[in-house]
């Protein structure tokens, strides 16, 4: 989502909407009585009920079978459905415990909706999400509060995710007020202190605003709004898109840094391919609602087997202006059709080059064709090596 090119009321209206969401991530379950189990900053887990800690790094952490979201978009005073959103059309991974998962994938593909579905945050038409081993529809009301503890979240915009009014230890302390992790103010204010160190951050920005600091320290705060529930996974949705170019190196260095030191798995969406390259582990490829290829990060850079996935990569600049300049890029004609009515057959054979009858009506089961390299396209299917 962004701000540039949008109207004043628009974008007053999509700001609104960003720290609403990150308001209610934190007041979810507030109602809950939640043990003092919980540690801060240097421990590994927090969650004992969805059984975090019984699974061991590179175990599945996140299992995604089939998800469907379809918006239903209706008309008229009786508000009669007309048709259907197909935002994510049946997408299966699994996000592995300790590993950063990227994804990718056009404006549109869908790929927030992934995420707002893996915090709980939209109601899926079809398919699963497990968490630890359970499925997190059935989860109940008190390994939701859990739940809500474990899994977080970091926004694209970190103006828009903070609610201007409030001091910058407020913001942070407030999801330690909420789930009742401090036993008392001094305890929290101490461990918003831990926070502020931690993101490198000075321990006087805690009586600030938001609008009185840089956006790169702003989304700082975000994270460590992130981290003061001790999670265990993070769904970072383009946290980086809105800074400069030398702000977002910093805070990719200091995720990835996180992730080290306290063990957190991310599912990391991203536009900029470079980026996603240098943190992720893996990566899995959108289009227009559906996976299309997943692989190592290496191995996908190395070698793109989609024809969509090669046209992402063919516009991303390469350093060496010699081997920029003789190398072939891949204009993908057209655009990408609206959800509301995708093409039959495989979803992207308007703009592919390689599309041939079968394309048309069939589409493609996405499959293993080398190991844990998926692929959506059997044309492109190599040979095991
Ligand atoms: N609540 C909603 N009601 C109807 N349609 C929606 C809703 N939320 C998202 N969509 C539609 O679903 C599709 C996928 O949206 P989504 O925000 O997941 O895309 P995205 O890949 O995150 O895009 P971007 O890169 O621009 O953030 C879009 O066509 C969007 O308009
Ligand atoms: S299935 Fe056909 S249209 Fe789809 S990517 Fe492969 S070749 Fe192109
Ligand atoms: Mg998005």
């Amino acid at each position: 989502m962004r701000i540039f090119g949008t109207s004043v009321n628009a974008a007053t209206k999509i700001t609104r909407q960003y720290h609403l969401l990150a308001r209610r991530l934190t007041r979810m379950t507030s109602h809950e009585n939640i043990g003092p189990e919980n540690t801060l900053v240097g421990h590994k887990t927090s969650s004992v009920d969805l059984g975090f800690a019984g699974i061991a790094d590179g175990e599945p952490l996140v299992d995604v079978r089939g998800l469907q979201v379809h918006f239903p978009v209706t008309r008229g005073l009786l508000k009669r459905e007309v048709g259907r959103v197909k935002a994510v059309d049946g997408v299966s991974f699994t996000i592995r415990k300790g590993e950063a998962l990227g994804l990718v994938g056009e404006s549109g593909s869908g790929k927030s909706t992934i995420a707002r579905c893996l915090l709980k945050l939209t109601e899926p038409t079809g398919g699963t999400i497990s968490y630890c081993g359970t499925d997190i529809d059935q989860i109940d009301r008190r390994s939701i509060a859990s739940f809500r503890r474990n899994v977080q979240a970091i926004f694209q915009d970190p103006y828009s995710s903070l609610n201007p009014r409030m001091r910058i230890g407020d913001i942070i302390g407030e999801p330690i007020y909420v789930h009742r992790i401090a036993s008392s103010t001094a305890d929290r204010e101490k461990r918003v202190q831990e926070l502020l160190d931690l993101c490198g951050l000075p321990r006087n920005l805690a009586g600030r605003y938001p609008h009185e600091m840089s956006g790169g320290q702003r989304q700082r705060v975000g994270i460590a709004r992130a981290l003061a529930l001790n999670p265990g996974f993070i769904v970072c949705d383009e946290p980086v898109s809105a800074l400069d170019v030398s702000i977002q190196a910093q805070i990719i260095n200091f995720l990835e840094d996180l992730r080290q030191e306290l063990g957190l798995t991310y599912l990391f969406i991203g536009h900029d391919l470079s980026v996603v390259k240098n943190l992720c582990d893996r990566v899995a490829v959108m289009y227009l609602g559906k996976l299309v290829e997943l692989a190592d990060s290496e191995k996908l850079f190395a070698d793109p087997r989609h024809p969509y996935t090669r046209a992402l990569l063919s516009a991303v600049p390469i350093p060496d202006p010699v081997a920029e300049e003789a190398r072939e890029h891949k204009i993908l004609p057209g655009e990408m059709p609206s959800p509301l009515n995708p093409p039959p057959g495989c979803v992207f054979h308007p703009r592919c080059d390689l599309a041939y009858g079968e394309c048309r009506q069939t589409a493609p089961n996405f499959e293993e064709q080398q190991p844990q390299h998926w692929v959506a396209c059997p044309v492109v299917h190599a040979p095991v090596q």
